[in-house]
């Protein structure tokens, strides 16, 4: 009764968007225009535009301090792409992604920074396993942190450690055992607040590449994953019972 006006001006101010989302949805994908039951999430690919590599790597570093490692990577690369294109980027629900931390909820699984690159590269590019491995690959081989932050972090210079895994366990673990650190010091967090950096910007430099049309994944698969899994995986392999692209020589013999 009191509000009556300032309800029906707010009303027809909704009733204007939902017009107006509505009619973007539809040009944008005639498929949810077909689906009899249509979801309201934007169609993919998103478009982005070129990212400022280190200015990626930097925001991803301190959203990293704002939540955690999965939220750190996506919010860098929503906020940089946000910029030119505040739609679709800016409906993430990113609080979500505080669940990646720890490997999902400390189970020390995947490292949350490549759960949100994977997410990340996925939601642009559709379906991609090449990147995807180059993603994967880079991480489990390059020594990390990077000294990239070296200008604005709050540690300098921190020793660097080969993960070997894409588990947020042996990556941990590894940097545990070259700094001598414990989880809950702020060297370690600091360390995985550079890492969230070093794989956003990786992820960025991924996407520059191919928006450029010269992309060529960096880091294949190890030639003994490659070995072990012509024999071990897939359906025509003599032994199909083997889904890891881990490095199989961590765990186990050469038998042949
Ligand atoms: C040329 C095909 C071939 C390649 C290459 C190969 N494997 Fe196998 N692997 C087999 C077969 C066949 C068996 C089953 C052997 C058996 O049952 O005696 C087997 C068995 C295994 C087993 C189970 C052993 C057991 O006790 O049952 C493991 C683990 C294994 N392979 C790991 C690997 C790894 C790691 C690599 C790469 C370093 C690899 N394999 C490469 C064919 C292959
Ligand atoms: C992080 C450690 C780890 C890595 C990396 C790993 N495996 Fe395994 N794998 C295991 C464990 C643990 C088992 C279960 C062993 C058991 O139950 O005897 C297993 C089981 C297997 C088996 C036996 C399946 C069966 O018949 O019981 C094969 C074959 C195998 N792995 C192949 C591979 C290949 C090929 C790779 C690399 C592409 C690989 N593994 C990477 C730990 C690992």
């Amino acid at each position: 009764m009191i509000n009556k006006g300032n309800i029906t001006r707010r009303k027809f101010i909704g009733t204007g968007i939902t017009v107006a989302a509505t009619a973007t949805v539809i040009t944008g994908c005639r498929m949810i225009q077909k689906n009899r039951h249509p979801v309201s999430s934007p169609a993919q690919p998103w478009p982005y535009p070129e990212f400022d590599v280190e200015q990626v790597r930097r925001r991803g570093y301190e959203f990293n301090y704002e939540k955690a490692c999965m939220y750190g990577v996506i919010k860098a690369i929503a906020a940089s792409a946000a910029v030119q294109y505040p739609y679709p980027w800016n409906t993430l629900p990113l609080d979500a992604f505080y669940y990646g931390r720890g490997g999902a909820y400390s189970w020390g699984t995947l490292c949350g920074t490549l759960n949100g690159g994977l997410f990340v590269l996925t939601l642009v590019l559709g379906d991609c396993p090449d990147a995807a491995d180059d993603l994967m690959t880079w991480y489990i081989k390059t020594p990390l942190p990077t000294l990239y932050h070296d200008a604005y972090c709050r540690f300098r210079n921190q020793p660097r450690s080969v993960a070997g895994s894409p588990l947020c366990h042996q990556s941990i673990g590894s940097w545990i055992k070259v700094s001598g650190k414990g989880i809950h010091t702020p060297e370690c967090f600091e360390r995985c607040a550079k890492l969230t950096g070093d794989t956003a910007a990786y992820v960025a430099s991924i996407l520059n590449r191919i928006k450029k049309g010269d992309y060529k994944p960096a880091n294949p698969l190890p030639e003994e994953v490659h070995d072990c899994l012509g024999c071990h995986f897939g359906q025509r392999a003599v032994k199909d019972d083997t889904i890891t692209k881990m490095q199989c020589l961590d765990c186990h013999e050469v038998h042949r």
